[in-house]
């Protein structure tokens, strides 16, 4: 089979993608019209046209931004009804979703309108065509460690529906070791942890997250090839990463696909999965990311099933699910 069927047709696990920066243009401005909000672009066509990133803060200004428009329980449905659309596109049969509750709390929207519209979309994709999905709760490393606690805390009703808390946002400045006691805190109820590390921050940060953190998959961590024995670690600890490859070429981390690290990070020996991160802002779905392996890196059958195979074995199913897919 071509490759660009295989890539197609194997199912597939994505595993770093975070829901609101699946927010299409479309749905941002048909949000907007519902709720009277009023968007800084004058039409779908504008919004598109102003997703140039010269950094991940300029993105992350946008994507704050147009979360804006989400306030009611629906809207949480169609956003996740729509991404959920694009899994069964793209033949994935399991996603770990990130959420930010916290964009949606400081804005007064609170748990009991975004996670009952989540749960609605969920439940009918896991009816409709037995998609699995887990929750990751990030906390905005951008915000405070008080303020990830209360965050832990506002979310006690939801923890069953939660299977990982995790770290995003602006990277540079906020180290993980910020952010130990509301991840010990998680840990110990019985959450799994993840964190954003060396996207653009150092290959210390991927350290603290490891040491401190003591995460169980690492979120992007392109930036472990500068440091060998870190690079030995996560070899040594199969630790996934979950990689990112056109959200790091729009948000600069590499200055192109050719130059990306990918394929030499998993010939190094490491569990490296391909995932989506932003596709809305992106430009492109989890396929998308693998056809574009192929076309800039040379990607060729071999690679594409380990990484595959890997976007399960990173996964949190249990076990004996992941052996249905390996
Ligand atoms: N939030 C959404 N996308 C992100 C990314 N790529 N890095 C950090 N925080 C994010
Ligand atoms: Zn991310």
């Amino acid at each position: 089979m071509k490759l660009i069927h295989l890539i197609e047709q194997l199912p597939k696990s994505e595993l770093h993608l975070h829901i609101e920066g699946t927010l299409e243009p479309e749905l941002m401005w048909a949000l907007a019209e519902k709720h009277k909000v009023s968007l800084p672009y004058e039409s779908v066509e504008a919004i598109k046209e102003a997703y140039q990133f010269d950094s991940l803060q300029s993105f992350l200004d946008l994507y704050y931004q147009g979360a804006d428009v989400l306030r009611d329980e629906d809207d949480f449905y169609q956003l996740m009804r729509q991404y959920l659309q694009h899994c069964k596109a793209d033949n994935i049969v399991h996603t770990e979703i990130m959420f930010d509750p916290q964009t949606h709390t400081a804005r007064g929207v609170g748990f009991d309108i975004f996670m009952p519209g989540f749960q609605r979309a969920i439940e009918e994709a896991r009816r409709e065509w037995g998609i699995s999905v887990y929750l990751i709760m990030s906390f905005l490393r951008h915000l405070s460690e008080p303020e990830a606690i209360e965050t832990l805390n506002q979310a006690r009703a939801y923890y069953p529906l939660i299977t990982a808390v995790g770290l995003d946002s602006s990277e540079k400045g906020n180290p993980p070791e910020k952010f130990i006691k509301v991840f010990a805190a998680a840990r110990a109820l019985g959450f799994k942890c993840v964190a954003h590390a060396g996207e653009e921050g150092p290959a210390d940060y991927i350290w603290q997250a490891l040491d401190l953190l003591k995460i169980d998959r690492l979120d992007h961590g392109v930036r472990a090839s500068d440091d060998q024995a870190l690079m030995a670690r996560l070899r040594d600890e199969n630790m996934a990463l979950t990689v990112c490859p056109q959200s790091n070429i729009k948000l600069c981390v590499f200055d192109n696909m050719q130059h990306h690290n990918i394929l030499q990070l998993l010939e190094d020996g490491l569990c490296v999965t391909v995932n989506s991160d932003d596709p809305s802002y992106f430009g492109g779905y989890l396929n998308d990311n693998y056809r574009a392996l192929m076309t800039h890196l040379g990607m060729d059958e071999s690679a594409l099933v380990q990484l595959v195979k890997n976007s399960f074995m990173g996964s949190f199913l249990p076990a004996e699910e992941k052996n249905k897919w390996l």
